[in-house]
């Protein structure tokens, strides 16, 4: 850089600099005692404040990342500036004059030249910024005027946002702007212009468009974006694209940084900054219209995310002027979906606040211009806290089942655990325990409950008459599976109770036990699979106590995506053991038959048991892991099981499971 600025002007600028003041347009500063300041660094990502200024020497450092300097420095670090540049910059504000006219021809052409490229861009943005709003005002912009009536944008509002229009033609900016000594490289890399397929020249990228000019949390103008006017394009907004910047030093960057990346930058922000900073509060929409007529509804803390979906780095903007969010959605399905999404963003930036989702169909535009201003402090007074409204959000997905529960864990679980703030962090995590455990017992119980007082009646009901009990070892398989869905599951041990799934059991032995255990849970209040191998060497039952030992040892094979399930299963597997038994004594007792009264009752009873282990099989879920029979010990089954493994006990009611 030719700089021909002294060192008495250097000293002058910074003496005349509210260092405070600049500081500020970057850092959200507090007071951190000894005459200095603390806030977040620019420099480095952060969520306690480890950047320092001290008032009194006109420094700043970081004890974080080791960032320090002048406020010379933090212009040129946090604005990419040279520092000639950063100089003029800060000179400019404080009124100082810096005179050039001792520069030869020379080198002010030098001093050009090396501006920094950003410096050049910037101007290039403002130069096309200007045409744009000489557009709206003049002779071409009617079409735009006209639409911008339509949507009940008012001048003001138009002239706050810096609103300008691209009619519907072809070079009228590039011609423009090269005229102005601009090249038309630059014009390309920051995408107001595109090469001409023929190889040959440049022309306009935006055309027939609302053009909003998109500036940086500092105020530089960085991009743009255009809203078609006509309808006739595909694209509803164009944006500018993002612009590689080689060779520039950046906030946080060693070399390289965009000049504009869309995932950065908030809209608005540079208007509603003020807003956010006095009220505490940012208010997040999504689109850039409704930005702009919150605004003019005197909702001044509104902004909107650059791009679809919310990113940590546009929290992070928003957190230099304020501490929490109301998120604002469209009422439609892409709206619910980025609420979603967006959430966990906000409290991994450290970010705490409420959300709504708007009435189904509505934008903030829509409402504020059909309802008005009260019906949106009336939603907004009615918006959900995020932490817990999320938390619930996640558990009315769950599916209920075991895995599904744990899949939620895994998935909220680290989200909450970003939470920076231990109390809250805490509270998080609480919640959600509660959240998923009352459903628990709501909700994953409920099928359970219904299934079993659904199906279980008929059958003793229809079919009572029973064999005895078969006394002594060993357990038939289904009982042992029953025995290890109670052990692995004891939660249900009341419900298992209660609906009498016991009475299935042949064993004398497995069902005593299985009741003493029933018993234990009713007065403990809660058996937990760990209590267990303590309470089973009281069991007075040798074989019993062997079974569920072995029960225990080993989890349930069958893979099945829940408790519930998996015991519905095993109930089914129970009531066709016990109905398969009893065919066999009805067997019996049709060969000994005299009378043909006596077999039409026989037969009778003998259709209903059929029709009810039909109706089981085709019921009953097949696990999808191998039979857990086919490897379990060969226990020999005292009735011939229908769960037996194939080739076992042999049925003819039709395939029994996998
Ligand atoms: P919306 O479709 O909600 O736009 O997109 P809007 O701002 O409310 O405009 P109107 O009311 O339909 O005229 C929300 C935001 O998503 C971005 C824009 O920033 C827009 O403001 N967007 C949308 C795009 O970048 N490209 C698109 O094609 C559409
Ligand atoms: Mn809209």
């Amino acid at each position: 850089m030719v700089s021909r600025i002294s060192q008495q002007v250097i000293r002058e600028v910074i003496a005349r600099t509210d260092m405070r003041a600049v500081v500020s347009e970057a850092v959200r500063l507090s007071k951190a005692g000894g005459g200095s300041l603390k806030g977040l660094c620019p420099f480095h990502n952060e969520k306690t404040p480890s950047f320092t200024i001290n008032l009194s020497q006109r420094v700043y450092y970081c004890h974080g990342c080791g960032a320090g300097g002048d406020v010379i420095s933090f212009v040129r670090e946090t604005r990419g500036l040279h520092f000639g540049e950063a100089v003029e910059w800060l000179a400019d504000r404080a009124g100082v004059r810096i005179e050039h006219e001792d520069l030869s021809p020379a080198d002010q052409r030098r001093r050009r030249q090396e501006r920094s490229e950003r410096s050049r861009l910037l101007d290039l943005n403002a130069a096309a910024l200007a045409w744009f709003q000489r557009q709206l005002e003049g002779p071409a912009g009617g079409s735009a005027r006209a639409y911008l009536r339509e949507r009940g944008l008012s001048d003001e509002t138009v002239a706050r946002f810096g609103v300008g229009c691209a009619p519907d033609s072809w070079d009228g900016l590039s011609n423009d702007l090269m005229s102005r000594g601009f090249g038309a490289n630059e014009l390309l890399q920051l995408g107001l212009s595109a090469p001409r397929r023929s190889g040959d020249g440049i022309y306009d990228r935006f055309r027939d468009r609302l053009m909003f000019p998109v500036y940086s949390a500092m105020g530089d103008l960085i991009a743009f974006g255009g809203r078609d006017l006509g309808g006739t394009s595909n694209a509803k907004y164009m944006n500018s694209p993002e612009s590689e910047l080689l060779s520039q030093r950046a906030p946080g960057t060693q070399g390289g940084k965009k000049f504009y990346k869309k995932s950065h930058e908030v809209y608005g922000l540079s208007v509603a900054r003020k807003g956010i900073r006095t009220s505490g509060v940012a208010v997040l929409v999504e689109g850039n219209l409704d930005v702009m007529m919150l605004h003019q509804y005197g909702v001044t803390n509104a902004v909107c995310p650059m791009g679809t979906a919310l990113t940590v780095e546009q929290l992070a903007a928003i957190k230099r002027f304020g501490d929490r969010v109301a998120l604002v959605f469209d009422g439609d399905k892409a709206g619910r979906a980025a609420m979603m999404k967006a959430v966990p963003r906000c409290l991994e930036a450290g970010l705490d606040g409420v959300y709504v989702v708007l009435p189904d169909g509505e934008d903030p535009d829509s409402l504020l211009r059909t309802q008005g201003l009260e019906a949106w402090d009336q939603l907004l007074h009615k918006a959900t806290n995020l932490i817990t409204g999320w938390v619930d959000a996640m558990v009315q997905q769950w599916d209920g089942t075991i895995r599904g529960k744990a899949e939620i864990l895994e998935q909220v679980g680290p989200i909450l655990a970003t939470i920076h703030e231990p109390i809250s962090r805490q509270m998080a995590q609480d919640y959600l325990g509660t959240r998923l455990l009352s459903s628990d017992i709501e909700d994953n119980l409920r099928p359970m409950r219904d299934y079993l007082s659904k199906t279980r009646p008929p059958r003793s009901a229809a079919l009572i008459e029973r064999p005895a009990p078969v006394a002594g070892p060993p357990v038939p398989p289904a009982e042992l599976e029953l025995a290890r869905a109670m052990m692995w599951y004891p939660h249900l041990l009341a419900d298992l109770a209660r609906v009498q799934a016991l009475d299935l059991v042949t064993h004398v032995g497995m069902r005593e036990a299985l009741q003493h255990l029933c018993s234990h849970a009713a007065a403990v209040g809660e058996v937990h699979s760990t209590d267990l191998p303590g309470w089973l060497t009281q069991l007075p039952d040798d074989a019993a106590r062997r079974g569920l030992r072995a029960a225990l040892a080993q989890p349930p094979r069958v893979n099945m995506e829940d408790s519930v399930t998996y015991l519905e299963h095993v109930i089914d597997r129970l009531e066709i053991a016990d109905l398969q038994a009893y065919k066999l004594s009805l067997d019996a007792q049709v060969r000994r038959a005299s009378d043909d009264t006596e077999l039409i009752a026989l037969s009778e009873k003998m259709q209903a048991v059929v029709r009810r282990i039909r109706e089981l099989n085709r019921e009953m879920i097949a696990p999808n892991a191998t039979d857990a029979d086919a490897s379990a010990p060969a226990e020999v089954s005292s009735v011939p099981a229908p769960s037996a493994s194939p080739g076992g006990g042999a049925t003819h009611e039709g395939s029994v499971h996998v």
